[in-house]
């Protein structure tokens, strides 16, 4: 069973694609992370996110530990974002993708494209979303949570740039797949996400059978 998890940035997706995965006891793919890898190289080399060949260079990220906190950060997330609309950096994590959802039993992935681009057979998908608002403010209390000063205002002015480039650009732009489930947390606690989240592909897995 492959399921696909996409929504913009803060929305909740990775963590009910964890919960889902861990349910359904498959292994998860968070795909932003792959392009996150690509902004740190990049920045670490010192390399120009304005060039796309300078990006697609850094799609060569063997040395990079998945692991490191650094990905996560929102520099990096920034990064990302801006060599995410670059077709020939998208092109070249593709295939990673595409393996990881065609291993035996299936696999549970996040991102933007999942089930548009990547996997569009994808047995169930759902498009994760909330408020900018309420994403900037779940963003803004993980970061006092690490420690990382910031301000409101400037979380929610990152995430509707961050919003706008990754739903405007040409390249496997963010949207809902014509045939996935809405899912809005705005209102919700993670618990509640997740419980709906299961409901949502049970709903679609009795539809299959
Ligand atoms: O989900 P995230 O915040 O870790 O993703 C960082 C950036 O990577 C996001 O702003 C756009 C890009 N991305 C993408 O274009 N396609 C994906 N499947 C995942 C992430």
């Amino acid at each position: 069973m492959i399921i696909a998890v996409d929504g913009p940035a803060a929305s909740g997706k990775g963590t009910i694609a964890r919960a889902l995965a861990t349910h359904y006891k498959l292994p998860h793919l968070d795909t932003g992370l792959l392009y996150r890898a690509v902004a740190l190289n990049l920045l670490r080399w010192g390399g120009d996110p304005e060039s796309e060949f300078a990006a697609v260079r850094a799609t060569d990220f063997s040395q990079i530990d998945f692991d490191d906190p650094e990905l996560k950060s929102e520099a990096v997330g920034g990064i990302a974002s801006r060599i995410s609309v670059y077709p020939a950096v998208r092109e070249a994590l593709v295939k990673r993708q595409t393996d990881f959802a065609a291993q035996t039993g299936g696999a549970v992935l996040d991102g933007r494209d999942i089930g548009t681009v990547i996997v569009p057979w994808a047995n169930a998908k759902l498009f994760v979303t909330a408020t900018p608002e309420i994403r900037a403010e779940r963003r803004f209390a993980e970061l006092k949570r690490l420690g990382i000063a910031a301000h409101y205002e400037d979380v929610l002015i990152d995430i509707q740039a961050r919003d706008d480039r990754d739903s405007n650009r040409s390249a496997a732009p963010l949207i809902m797949a014509a045939d996935a489930d809405l899912l809005d947390t705005s209102d919700m606690s993670i618990d509640a996400a997740v419980q709906r989240a299961i409901a949502l592909v049970e709903a679609r897995l009795e539809c299959s059978a």
